[in-house]
């Protein structure tokens, strides 16, 4: 599952199929809309290059750990540790529904890692199984963000031998979703859809649905604006991080998603505007941001930012998808004082590589068609 859905089962979402081939509804051609070239399909296993001798720091990623999962917590104690390497993790949030799952996980990830660093999503800061009683959302993150500095897991920029690491806060808000809406069939209402908004609970003033939390947790990261600032004077290198997507275009467009009004609970365009003044409106090879949340491996360039997304995701998505299943272990993104090669393979973003983007196209997919009885 992307998101915070309905049902627990995957049906509002298409993710990669069984490896070294495509999924069934993948292999239909749609007027040439859906068929991915011959050259696409022949795909490697992801060598994560978890643990490979090489010199210097290293730096590895993953979000969606979703721990309340007891495989993603085995796949979490069974990550190697750390010898005398200095390495570091990005986490892009979603790690643990509840507080305490929350705490064992990233002091598992501490024991792995010599730096941790997280940002929060959407689960992170569910309340309907806690124990502790916050008052809201926000209390919960405050003894989260507590939690990982007791820890030593890392929240603010910070720079680790000359490599400057900034991890986002961000939320998403609907009006993101600019492109054109599929209609003719029942898709479910986003409150009934996204479970964020019974699961999450909010001071006065911050409502899921409008730009109040997008804008609040946006507003999180000004604090850091000076170190920032001394950051892109001083360092050549720069990762930035978050855990919701911060352009549409790092997401399928609507007629091929089970649920398609997905791309109004994922990204912010607060989130891109703080990217764009981290790396420059016009990027450089050497930008690069982290994203989570929609639980899609992702690995592409886009103005001149690479944006990445290596999700450890649910364990039933991990068995359907081609890229790992189980053998998943971190994507290491940098080594050897440079960013590492493309993630391989990336299931939606090596499909946008070889066919536009046209979401003015809104004919189903066949299987989104066949779902919703259309077929
Ligand atoms: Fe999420």
């Amino acid at each position: 599952m992307v998101l915070c859905l309905i049902s627990s089962s995957s049906i509002f979402t298409l993710q990669p199929g069984r490896s070294r081939c495509l999924p069934k509804c993948m292999g239909v051609q749609n007027n040439g809309r859906y068929l991915m070239k011959e050259g696409d399909v022949t795909r490697h296993k992801i060598i994560p290059s978890a643990r490979v001798d090489t010199v210097g720091l290293e730096v590895f990623v993953v979000s969606d750990l979703h721990t309340e999962y007891s495989e993603n917590m085995e796949w979490v104690k069974g990550l190697p540790s750390k010898g005398k390497k200095k390495d570091v993790l990005l986490v892009a949030g979603d790690v643990a529904e509840t507080y305490e799952k929350f705490v064992l996980t990233m002091s598992f990830l501490k024991d792995s890692f010599e730096h941790v660093f997280f940002v929060p999503g959407n689960h992170d800061l569910w309340l309907r199984r806690e124990k502790e009683n916050f008052v809201d959302s926000l209390q919960k993150l405050d003894k989260m963000l507590d939690a990982c500095q007791t820890l030593g897991v890392e929240t603010n920029p910070s720079v680790i031998d000359g490599l400057a690491i900034i991890p986002l806060f961000s939320w998403y808000h609907e009006s993101f979703d600019r492109e054109k809406d599929i209609t003719g069939i029942r898709i479910p209402s986003l409150e009934l859809a996204c479970k964020d908004f019974r699961a999450c609970k909010w001071p006065d003033g911050l409502i899921n649905g409008d730009n109040s939390l997008a804008a609040h947790f946006d507003a999180m990261n000004d604090k850091n604006q000076d170190t920032v600032q001394e950051m892109l004077a001083r360092c050549n290198q720069i990762i930035s991080f978050s855990h919701f997507v911060p352009r549409l275009e790092l997401c399928p467009e609507k007629r091929m998603l089970f649920y398609p009004n997905l791309p109004k609970m994922i990204g912010s365009d607060f989130l891109e505007a703080r990217i764009r003044y981290i790396h420059g409106a016009r990027g450089s090879t050497k930008a690069c941001h982290i994203f989570g949340h929609t639980h899609f491996c992702w690995d592409v360039q886009l103005d001149g930012i690479r944006y990445v997304q290596a999700p450890l995701a649910y364990p039933r998505e991990r068995k359907r998808r081609m890229n790992g299943g189980e053998d998943w272990l971190p994507f290491c993104i940098y080594s050897n004082s440079k960013l590492t090669e493309s993630m391989s393979p990336c299931y939606w973003s090596d499909y946008y590589a070889s066919n536009p983007r046209t979401p003015d196209v809104t004919e189903l997919a066949p299987w989104v068609a066949r779902f919703y009885g259309k077929l």
